[in-house]
């Protein structure tokens, strides 16, 4: 078993989408152990992706992350960190596979409705940063 750290995006949270967000991760039999709707601080944002702070769309994307409430997730199952990956599909939508939830919701490459670890490392380092040990709830 394999923990993972998805967000659900601004713009998937405003158009109501978090219910059938989850639907496609569920199904997929990757189980929910935390989920909690927040609002991203510029800071926390900035923090988050710094790996991206020389980007071009740097502050766009920093803008758009504290445009709205989003749902931050910690997600368990059997090679969780790929299986998600796989079900969000590729980063930008029009490449996007059918049937991910990438291609059936996101808007752009920048509001592209979720977000997830990309390493097993990366994950235990996302979550760390917004759930403490006890909210993860088998
Ligand atoms: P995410 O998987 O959360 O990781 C970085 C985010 O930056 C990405 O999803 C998009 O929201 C955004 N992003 C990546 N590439 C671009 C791009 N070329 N233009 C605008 N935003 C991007």
């Amino acid at each position: 078993m394999q923990k993972t750290f998805s967000i659900i995006k601004p713009d998937a949270v405003k158009r109501n989408l978090i219910g059938h967000i989850n639907q496609m991760i569920e199904n997929a039999d990757l189980k929910i152990l935390a989920s909690k709707k927040i609002y991203l601080t510029k800071n926390q944002a900035q923090i988050f992706y710094e790996v991206h702070k020389e980007r071009p769309f740097f502050n766009s994307l920093v803008e758009y992350m504290t445009s709205g409430a989003v749902q931050v997730q910690v997600l368990e199952g059997e090679d969780a960190v790929l299986k998600y990956r796989k079900i969000m599909g590729a980063t930008n939508p029009d490449e996007a596979e059918e049937g991910t939830i990438r291609k059936q919701y996101a808007e752009s490459i920048e509001a592209n409705s979720v977000h997830g670890s990309d390493s097993e490392e990366n994950a235990k380092i996302e979550i760390s940063f917004f759930f403490s040990g006890s909210e993860l709830v088998e």
